[in-house]
Formats: structure tokens, sequence, C-alpha cells
């Protein structure tokens, strides 16, 4: 079959690589998106971001139910769990959203071939499964993202001792549920099963939760999650799972096993790279086995660039889609913009844990002055409505120039009020043009107008 020819070709339909694609499609180059799944969309649409979030959204509705209605004055009969129609209802969610991808793909003529790419050389992408060929591009793009690690003793079965991917389709709540890692998706999973009825055990390595996340944020949303039945076993060492007839028992170092029936297991990512052919087109990795690029996302082999997860930092998903973005926008008009220093994460929990700049920790370790400001949400109009006072904004802003450079908020829509902070960074601005921004009343921003007023102790509400 003689190739078929592109100006680009993107190895990954996930959101580094179908944003990617339609940016460069907009932009006039003639773009294809290979990808293995029948659904675009990637890790994050397909079994991560989105039905993970679908499940936040379902089970808090049932937690607030058994134990938040009563205040508001609603009284409801016997509560029941329907678990089937919650995972259809993720389900659904999830197949409108990849299909939307697949109308966005028609809408800017972006090609589609589903299977596995591979880089035999420079300028071409082999493509095994359903639409299997080769492919002649001009430019080729790696997204192809990241995938679950594994720990020496603890092998996946695809069933009682699984990723996140088994955890968004339990068909009963565990009785037992171990969590290894509490980062954001031991804790968003282990949140849902325990909101739906799961004794939830996360064990964690070291001596906090939510490494990375600003100690004092992170410490306040281990007493919320310990207050909602959470159970954490910190600085714990586990060295094997053993899957039983009956359930499995987790090993850790210096205490006795522990017995449950299903073990979620979420100690990070590592890069995907598998049968992409790299090293025959002689694409250099570093120690991590995450892609070598430069400043324009470009490998060491001209022509073939790299973003999202697999070339590291922050594994996020609009981390990959700015990526994406600068890197078509690098090849066609010869520059692209990202900011690193603006990009938020949230743990979507509740609290939701929302972070943007450095935390407290980097600014003492860097030797940086700084002043702070805080806010709890317990003064606040809004949360009070809502009953949902727990959590606080802080901002850390330069001590002589008074540039913003850290926001960190726990507590309600914290990752919605982010985007407030993270547009100020991306802006350069100073507490002061926060603090003297008129903010909506009563919305729960005004606690960020309210900390940044702090920052200069001239807050009006505490
Ligand atoms: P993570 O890096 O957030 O957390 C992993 C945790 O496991 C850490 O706390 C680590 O100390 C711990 N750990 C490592 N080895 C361990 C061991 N042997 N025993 C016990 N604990 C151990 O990784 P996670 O939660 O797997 O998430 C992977 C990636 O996916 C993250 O980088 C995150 O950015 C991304 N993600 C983002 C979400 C969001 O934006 N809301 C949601 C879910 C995932």
């Amino acid at each position: 079959m003689a190739a078929n020819k592109h100006d680009l070709v993107i190895i990954g339909g996930g959101p580094g690589g179908y944003v990617a694609a339609i940016r460069a499609a907009r932009l006039g180059l003639d773009t294809a998106c290979v990808e293995n799944a029948p659904a675009l969309g990637g890790t994050c649409l397909r079994v991560g971001c989105i039905p993970s979030k679908a499940l936040l959204e379902s089970s808090e509705r049932y937690w607030e139910a058994a134990n938040e209605f009563n205040r508001h004055g609603i009284k409801i009969g016997q509560l029941e769990l329907d678990l089937a129609t919650m995972l259809k209802r993720k389900d659904g969610v999830v197949r409108t959203l990849t299909k939307g991808i697949d109308g966005l793909f028609k809408k800017y003529g972006v090609t589609r071939y589903e299977g596995v790419g591979s880089i035999p050389i420079a300028g071409r992408v082999r493509v095994e499964g359903k639409d299997a060929g080769e492919l002649e591009t001009t430019h080729t793009i790696i997204a192809t993202g990241s995938k679950s690690a594994t720990l020496p003793g603890v092998e996946f079965d695809g069933d009682r001792v699984g990723t996140s991917t088994e955890a968004l389709s339990y068909t009963e709540a565990p009785k037992h549920l171990v969590v290894i890692g509490a980062g954001y998706i031991g804790l968003e999973l282990g949140a849902v099963w325990r909101r739906l009825g799961s004794e939830v055990t996360v064990l964690e390595y070291l001596d906090r939760i939510l490494p990375g996340m600003d100690s004092e944020m992170a410490a306040e949303a281990h007493k919320a999650f310990e207050k909602q039945g959470l159970a954490f076993q910190l600085s714990c060492k586990v060295t094997g799972v053993k899957t039983k007839k009956k359930g499995c028992e987790v090993a850790v170092e210096g205490a006795d096993p522990i017995a449950c029936d299903r073990v979620l297991v979420a100690v990070g990512r590592v890069p995907n790279t598998d049968g992409l052919g790299l090293d025959e087109a002689g694409v250099k990795r570093d120690d991590k086995g995450f892609v070598r690029v430069d400043e324009r996302f470009q490998t060491n082999v001209k022509g073939v660039y790299a973003i999202g997860d697999v070339i590291g930092g922050p594994l996020l998903a609009h981390k990959a889609e700015e990526e994406g973005v600068a890197c078509v926008e690098g090849i066609v008009k010869g520059y692209g913009h990202i900011d690193y220093d603006s990009i938020p994460g949230v743990v979507y929990t509740h609290p939701e844990i929302a972070s943007v700049g450095r935390t407290e920790d980097q600014l003492r370790e860097e030797g940086i002055s700084y002043k702070k400001g805080v806010f709890p949400f317990m003064a606040n109009g809004r949360a009070r409505a809502l009953n949902d006072t727990n959590g606080q904004v802080k901002i850390l802003a330069d001590e002589h120039s008074d540039r913003v450079l850290g926001v960190h908020i726990i507590g309600p829509r914290a990752g919605d009020l982010i985007a407030e902070a993270a547009v100020a960074m991306a802006f350069g601005a100073s507490s002061e043009d926060l603090a003297y921004t008129s903010h909506a009343h009563p919305t729960l921003a005004e606690a960020i107008k309210e900390a940044a007023l702090a920052v200069h102790d001239s807050q009006i509400h505490i």
C-alpha cells in the first residue's frame, strides 16, 4: 500500500495529542492522529479525569443526601445506592465527550487512524491495527502519555489488585479498599469509595499526604479526610500484595499485614513509550524513560517532537494541552508560548485542593522573602449559605515587589477559583491588584480578594 502523506502525524489521541491536532489543522496543516483505542480522548477522557469526576460528583451527592440534607431542612426516606446507574451515567459522560472529539476532528479535517503508531525512521509513521499502513509525514509529534507505575512485590491482576482504571468500575463498593499512595489518584478514588460505603485505608510511603502540594494545605486536607472516615498510615512501606481466595493481604514493613478485598495502586505514573520504536528512530530518553525535548518540544531527531506526560513535568491534561498548542504553533509560526509558572493543579476531593505557583515550602527552600495573606471560608457569606465552610485561601506575594508568587486554596470549588489566580500570575499581578479588583458579592471568589487584602493586613471580614 502506498504511504499516505501528511504534514503532521500525531501519535496519541489524548488531551495533548487531540488538542495539538485540532490546532494544527486550524493553522492549515494536513494533520493526522494515530490512536490505538477506538475512542479518542486518551487516559483523561476514557479512564482518568472525566470518569473520576463523574463518580466524584455522584458519590458526593449520595454522601450529601445521607449526611447534609437534614441541615438544609430536607428530609428523605430510605436512601438507596443504585451503583449500576451511577456507573452507567459515568460511562455516558465519557461516551458523549469522546464522540465529541470525533466530531471536532471531522469539523476541522483531522484524519484519524486507529492502531498502534510507531516511528521506524524520521518522516514515517507505521500504523498497526485496524487502519494498518505506513504514513509519510514532515513532522511527527509523540503524545503517548503515561501509564500506572507498579511496585515491586505487587502484581496487577486486573481485578482485585489494580489501578485507577479498575477502581472506576468496581461493580460493588468494596468492604475494605486499601489504596497505596496518597497522591491525586489515591485520594480522589479513595474518597469516591468511602462515600459509597467502603472502609478505605490509604498507605503512604512519605510522612505526609499530597507531596508537592503546599504542606499547610495538605495537613488541613489530611484532617478533613480523616473526619470523613478515610484511615491513613503514613511512613508506611508496602512490601507486597497477596491475592487470596477471598480478598487480598497487603504486607507492610514492620507491621501486621492488612486484609482487604481490593487494592488500588496509585504510586505515580511512568511514560508510555511501549512499541513506539524510539530506539529504532534514535529518539533519546532520560534515565526515567521520559522523552527528551528542547524548548520547541523537538527531540534529538529533527522533525520528531514530543509533548505531554511522555516528556515529564506535572502529569496533567491541561499542561499537555498547552504543550500541544505551543509545539504546533512553533512548527507553523516559528514560536509558541507556555508559562509553566502559572499551571494550576487541582485535587477534586471534598474539600477541593487547588494550587498555582510556588508553595510556601518552596519559597522557604529557595530563600525568597514573601508576605502571606490568609482568609478562611468560614468568614465568607457564600460558603456559609452553601454550608461548606471548611478551608481557606492563602496568597504568597514577593516581600518587595508584591508580585503574586503562589496561591493555594482548600475549600468549596477551589478548582474553579484557582483560574483567577492563574490569570493574575500569568499577567504578573501583585496581591494589591487582586485586592483592589471588585469581586461579586456574595461569591466564594471574595475569599481570594480578602486573602489578597490580608497580605497587606487590610482584610475586612475577619
Ligand atoms: P502522585 O505522584 O500524585 O502520588 C503518588 C503517591 O504515592 C505519592 O504520595 C507517593 O509518595 C506515594 N508512593 C510512592 N511509592 C509508594 C509506596 N511504595 N508505598 C506507598 N506510597 C507510595 O501519583 P498518582 O496519584 O498515581 O497520580 C499520577 C499522576 O496523575 C499525578 O502526577 C497527577 O498529576 C495525575 N493526576 C491528576 C489528577 C488531577 O489533576 N486531579 C487526578 C489524577 C491523577
